[in-house]
């Protein structure tokens, strides 16, 4: 499906989606992190997803979704809350790609402007994660272990999204599937497909 057949409305909705999970999800790992100043970085890029989803919500009229934190919390328990940075990192990168062909949608200049604004703070979350992600078993494994978790994880590579085949979409990091399943998406956070 193409970005051409999906309206700003039905994307902010699967935005609105993503954004709260972000929030979400770094809310919970901000709860966890012993370090303070660490913490700090965690709960302020947890509150540019907030200020995020507003936005989406402004467009879309959503309502904050329901979060279960259940496999968020079982993987940061067996492989570390590093792994799961280790996720949102790739997410963030997602997110980056994501908004950047969402901003080349827009027209209206204003709009544009809060697209470029949220974009922004994406990359910033991607080079934050970068520097955070500090744990020698984590980068001596990589994605070796990255992969290893998705094995007991579904992954969501299954997601093409209103970006194309060769531009999948992302939006927030680590999501459910409908059937409860956790998504720990490597190249993609998930689609944009209409509701
Ligand atoms: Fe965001
Ligand atoms: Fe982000």
């Amino acid at each position: 499906m193409s970005s051409a057949q999906l309206s700003l409305e039905e994307i902010g909705k699967e935005m609105c989606r993503e954004e709260w999970e972000s929030y979400t999800i770094y809310s919970y790992l901000a709860s966890l992190e012993k370090n303070k100043e660490n913490a700090e970085k965690l709960k302020r890029i947890a509150e540019q997803e907030r200020k995020h989803f507003e936005f989406w919500r402004k467009i879309s009229r959503c309502e904050p979704p329901k979060v279960d934190l259940k496999k968020v919390k079982l993987i940061a328990k067996l492989l570390g809350v590093q792994f799961v940075l280790k996720k949102m990192e790739l997410s963030e990168k997602n997110a980056v790609e994501c908004y950047k062909k969402i901003k080349e949608m827009i027209k209206d200049e204003q709009l544009r402007k809060e697209l470029e604004e949220i974009l922004e703070e994406e990359m910033e979350h991607e080079r934050a994660l970068m520097s955070e992600v500090e744990d020698p078993r984590v980068k001596y494994l990589g994605y070796v272990a990255l992969g290893l978790a998705d094995a007991v994880v579904e992954v969501t590579g299954v997601h093409a999204g209103f970006l194309g085949a060769t531009a999948k979409h992302r939006a927030s990091g680590i999501s459910w599937s409908d059937s409860g399943l956790l998504r720990l998406p490597l190249n993609d956070r998930s689609s944009l497909r209409p509701s």
